[in-house]
């Protein structure tokens, strides 16, 4: 039952794993979150948090995938020592990108609209804005279930040609692509005042705007930003030729995934600081307050419009790749399923339980969709950044810290790292992301 998996070449590894790390939360999630709680000082504690846990934890979940080489059950099964093979359980953390998807490829679809309006004309005023935003999101059910197929199908089809031919190919096109777009667009901005305002409101920290709360959501958007927690970085370390250095991967992948978001972060508030609007307006950021920037540009702005909602368009995509190959690889390897039926059932599951996420937040139907006041859309959320991944990266610490035999971690690491490195790494691991985690689901449970 259990096949070879097909092998990931080595630029085509670091690509895909920064296409599953580079995603929304990157190019929205981040700068909206960096304007709501006051810029620098949040930067920079996400920052440490990257550097300290995120990228520690990143490497230990290549160390489970790379030694495992199976999907992400036959993998911890594969590694632990005989008295705990029980550990495979954790394995089925795989399933929390499938509930991922049932919202994440919901506003996939909202890009796609975005990039559609930036055709036929973008809103030219605020209210315009918030009105177009409000019809698609609470007053479109038909239409966002349409632009969610595309997503569904998009990523299917990519799926269905396998590690070498779907995932590796796509990366290697789209993520320069998105790096080509970013870099492009802050080029551009680079010679406005506002992006001197920009680097000064990211970079320069005023520590009394940040509370207890800026902390937590800043170690939380570290472990959704570098997509650990769910087996996606797991699945493809899986795919890894034997003698591949994850330690310089890993730290690739991290390094990669905070520049895109730190230039993203770059490019928008040059434009908001340049052209008027708030930073703190939260996740209407990127869909209410840049359309209006763009349209005042004209034809620049149209072009402009395009190539950014694109870029997003294209990290969202990847992304969402990397949240149901776990699946997939799952449902290969353990139930002996070929591809095609594996791809096409975990595609169904999360289509219709993303219509189901359409419906609680659209007029009309939302309240047979919320729950103690939350629609189903937001309890999903809340569920996969307070609990599902916390779970996953305790889960992946604990193993790799004091389940899995010593020598395995060292034989993967150890070489690579030198001693010094090794030490902090392993103290990291063991330690200090376990505590981090759970003070981070415990606070937030607490809200
Ligand atoms: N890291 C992705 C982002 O920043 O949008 C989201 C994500 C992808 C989370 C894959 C988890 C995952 F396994």
């Amino acid at each position: 039952m259990n096949q070879q998996i097909a092998k990931f070449s080595r630029i085509g590894f670091v690509l895909s794993a920064t296409g599953a790390a580079v995603g929304l939360g990157n190019i929205w999630k981040f700068p909206y979150i960096t304007g709501v709680y006051g810029g620098g000082a949040f930067v920079m504690v996400y920052l440490v948090t990257i550097l300290l846990i995120g990228a520690s934890l990143l490497i230990a979940e290549m160390v489970i995938g790379k030694r495992g080489q199976k999907d992400c059950v036959g993998s911890f099964e594969e590694i632990a020592p005989k008295n705990a093979k029980g550990w495979k359980y954790a394995g089925l953390m795989l399933f929390t990108g499938l509930v991922i998807m049932t919202f994440y490829s919901v506003v996939i679809g909202w890009i796609f609209y975005y990039i559609y309006i930036s055709f036929i004309g973008l809103p030219t005023n605020l209210q315009d804005a918030k009105d177009t935003f409000d019809a698609l999101y609470s007053n479109s059910a038909a239409l966002q279930i349409v632009l969610h197929l595309f997503s569904v199908v998009f990523v299917a089809v990519v799926l269905l040609g396998g590690i070498k031919k779907g995932i590796e190919k796509t990366n290697l096109i789209l993520i320069p692509l998105l790096l080509f777009i970013l870099l492009g667009l802050l080029v551009y901005a680079i010679n406005f005042d506002g992006f001197t305002k920009a680097v000064d409101f990211m970079f320069a920290p005023d520590f009394s705007k940040l509370n207890s709360e800026a902390i937590i959501r800043a170690v939380g958007h570290s472990f959704f930003t570098l997509s650990i927690g769910v087996g996606s970085i797991m699945t493809y370390a899986a795919a890894l030729p034997k003698h591949s250095n994850i330690y310089k991967a890993g730290m690739m992948v991290a390094f990669m995934d905070t520049l895109i978001a730190l230039i993203a972060g770059l490019v928008i508030f040059s434009f908001l600081f340049e052209f008027g609007g708030a930073p703190d307006k939260g996740p209407g950021l990127v869909f209410v307050s840049l359309p209006i920037i763009f349209a005042k540009l004209g034809t620049i702005g149209t072009a402009i419009a395009l190539v950014f909602f694109l870029a997003m368009a294209v990290a969202g995509l990847t992304s969402a790749i990397s949240l149901v190959e776990p699946t997939v690889m799952y449902l290969e390897q353990r139930l002996g399923w070929f591809r095609k039926k594996a791809v096409i059932v975990s595609s169904g599951v999360y289509f219709v339980v993303g219509v189901l996420v359409i419906f609680s937040i659209s007029n009309g139907y939302k309240e047979f969709f919320t729950f103690g006041g939350k629609s189903l859309f937001d309890l999903l959320e809340f569920s996969v950044d307070s609990f599902l991944m916390p779970l996953g990266g305790v889960l992946i610490a604990l193993f790799v810290g004091f389940v899995l035999k010593r020598d395995i971690v060292e034989g993967e690491l150890l070489g690579h790292m030198g001693n010094g490195v090794f030490k902090i790494w392993y103290f990291s691991i063991r330690y200090i992301a376990p505590i981090a985690v759970l003070f981070l689901a415990y606070n937030a449970l607490k809200v």
